[in-house]
């Protein structure tokens, strides 16, 4: 697969170009994860940078074989014409937790910087609950109440659900480290990217070393829905995590015995990336 990656990094590692002068590029910047952690907030966010041209789509090139046997070709494919001083960006939040990509990415792409937009843990598996719920209720199909996924009988928390395992971040992180060094990693905290956008938005430009551009003015709050909203040349846009759906009611001693779960978990990604969060 190396050979393959390789052969298509040497016909297109300038990238693609376009006559107009654009060039179809790798991407400077990876946002990497978490499924439901903000990645589409931040993404539009950071598109309120002129020097920032964003793919369009989830490209999923290294979690899916599909997609990653069709190499370097294929994936340049995926991303936005970009003018030269514009760095291209792609998001796909599975690439956090899925154990191979950490590696590929690496072989292919080794000074990309990365971003990494997290929430509290345990509110990220109530979402991610959600919106799995939601989607097998469009197809009509049979689902557990959330309570009996995340405890098992004998009353211990059930390590084996998918979505409690994505919200262990430092055992994702760990995967992530052997093939990154850490300050090409900017964490970004999406419970204050969604409180109050801006000041997060600038660290994250700063991070990527960006000319300061993004501005005050380019967020505004809407109380109607009771969260923050974008401005750009005159184009609006509101964007919010899982779009406004309410999380499921779940009991409050399951609830405690989450967050009591998470807590070691959560102390060992602190101490990998040096840094805190205020998750309970
Ligand atoms: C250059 O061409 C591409 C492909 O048609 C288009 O998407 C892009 O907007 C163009 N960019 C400029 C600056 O003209
Ligand atoms: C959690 O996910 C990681 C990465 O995919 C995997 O290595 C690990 O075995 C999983 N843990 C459990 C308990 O399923
Ligand atoms: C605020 O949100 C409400 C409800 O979605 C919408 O009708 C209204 O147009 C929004 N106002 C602004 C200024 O965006």
């Amino acid at each position: 697969m190396t050979s393959v990656l390789m052969h298509g990094l040497a016909d297109g590692a300038a990238g693609v170009a376009h006559p107009n002068g654009t060039v179809r590029r790798l991407p400077d910047i990876v946002i990497i994860g978490v499924r439901k952690g903000g990645t589409r907030a931040l993404i539009e966010m950071l598109s309120l940078h002129g020097d920032v041209a964003a793919a369009e789509n989830e490209v999923h090139f290294f979690d899916w074989e599909s997609h990653f046997q069709k190499g370097l070709p294929w994936y340049l494919s995926q991303m936005p014409y970009a003018l030269p001083g514009q760095l291209t960006v792609e998001k796909t939040p599975a690439y956090f937790t899925s154990s191979k990509v950490p590696r590929r990415l690496q072989q292919v792409n080794p000074g990309a910087k990365l971003l990494l937009i997290l929430r509290d843990p345990t509110e990220r598996v109530l979402s991610d609950y959600t919106q799995v719920y939601h989607n097998r209720l469009l197809k009509h199909k049979q689902h557990q109440p959330i309570e009996e996924v995340l405890v098992l009988k004998d009353g211990g928390v059930n390590l084996g659900y998918k979505a409690l395992n994505r919200s262990l971040y430092y055992v994702h992180m760990q995967n992530w480290l052997r093939h990154f060094p850490l300050d090409s990693i900017h964490v970004v905290d999406g419970d204050a990217l969604i409180r109050d956008p801006f000041p997060e938005v600038k660290r994250v430009e700063r991070f990527l070393r960006l000319e300061p551009q993004i501005n005050a003015a380019n967020f505004y709050f809407n109380r109607t829905k009771g969260f923050y909203c974008l401005r750009d040349h005159g184009r609006e846009r509101c964007l919010h995590d899982s779009k406004g759906r309410a999380h499921p009611r779940v009991a409050p001693d399951i609830l405690q015995k989450l967050y009591r779960f998470f807590h070691e978990p959560n102390r060992k990604f602190f101490e990998l990336v040096g840094r805190t969060f205020d998750w309970n």
